[in-house]
């Protein structure tokens, strides 16, 4: 649908969860791709997936909190896959806790790994892109909570760097408008992952409340009336990826089953 033959995407945390649905959809529009996790079996099971599909795909460890580990990851996969026309920065992380009880730790953490990773990754890429003269999408993981807080549970220094996320896609897509290089974001909703798992028992373990409440509650108020699944996102991360995108640049996507419409 989306003719992606010949181009090479670039996915970070996507071992699992909605990384791994973009990085097999991407591949089913005909991308190779390179997919990078902090888990090294699992990066290497979702490249097995994506070779079944007939692509090329690597499968590597690396922490993209590092800048030199980014270096690696890119040369490695521009060597053994192709230069990168695609990089999606997906990786990230969440930690329930009210801003007053986090401590240093977990937001430097929550910084490193949800904007200043991105940051990296497309310094790391973006010049190489420029080199060739081809153009480029740069696509990043924000959130719902990048333009609204969650009521339902004390994330708001997870939705602090995902309002960081969105300024940064805005930034850079000015940026590198001259290069052709598009900037874009996707806003995911209440998507069925670990990370919606972790947040439902941290609630719970915090508050009392019954295991599996919370994610409910946050899906009974979704105007139509299912969890997304991480293949929803990835529609939309395959639109973004493609030429079809080609006219659009600095925006952040709301996929959230109508819960934001901003
Ligand atoms: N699940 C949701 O409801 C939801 C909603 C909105 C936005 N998002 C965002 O979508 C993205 C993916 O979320 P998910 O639900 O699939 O998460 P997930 O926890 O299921 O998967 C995240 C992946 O990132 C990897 N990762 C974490 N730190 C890393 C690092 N430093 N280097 C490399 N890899 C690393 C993990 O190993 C894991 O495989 C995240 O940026 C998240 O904030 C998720």
């Amino acid at each position: 649908m989306y003719r992606l033959d010949g181009k090479v995407a670039l996915v970070t945390g996507a071992g699992r969860g909605i990384g791994r649905a973009i990085a097999l959809r991407l591949a089913q529009e005909g991308a190779d791709v390179v997919i990078a996790d902090l888990d090294e079996a699992s990066a290497k099971a979702v490249a097995v997936e994506a070779m079944g599909i007939g692509r090329r795909a690597l499968g590597i460890a690396a922490d993209v909190t590092e800048a030199a580990a980014i270096g690696d990851l890119v040369a490695r996969a521009t060597s053994d896959v192709g230069e990168i026309d695609i990089l999606v920065n997906n990786a990230g992380i969440n930690i329930i806790a009210p801003f007053l009880e986090l401590t240093e730790k977990q937001w430097d953490a929550l910084f490193d790994i949800n904007i200043k990773s991105y940051w990296l990754c497309a310094k790391a890429v973006a010049p190489r892109m420029i080199a060739r003269g081809q153009g480029g999408k740069i696509i990043n993981a924000a959130s719902r909570a990048g333009k609204t807080p969650s009521r339902l549970s004390p994330t708001g220094a997870y939705a602090t760097t995902k309002h960081a996320v969105i300024g940064f896609t805005r930034a850079l897509a000015f940026e590198l408008a001259p290069h052709r290089i598009n900037v874009n974001a996707y806003c995911p909703g209440v998507v069925d992952t670990p990370m919606w798992d972790l947040i439902d028992s941290e609630v719970a373990r915090r508050t009392g409340a019954p295991p599996g409440s919370t994610k409910a509650r946050a899906i009974a108020e979704i105007p139509l009336g299912r969890v997304q699944v991480p293949e929803d996102v990835a529609n939309l991360v395959a639109f973004l990826a493609s030429s079809q995108s080609d006219y659009m640049t600095g925006q952040a996507i709301n996929i959230t089953g109508g819960s934001e419409i901003h």
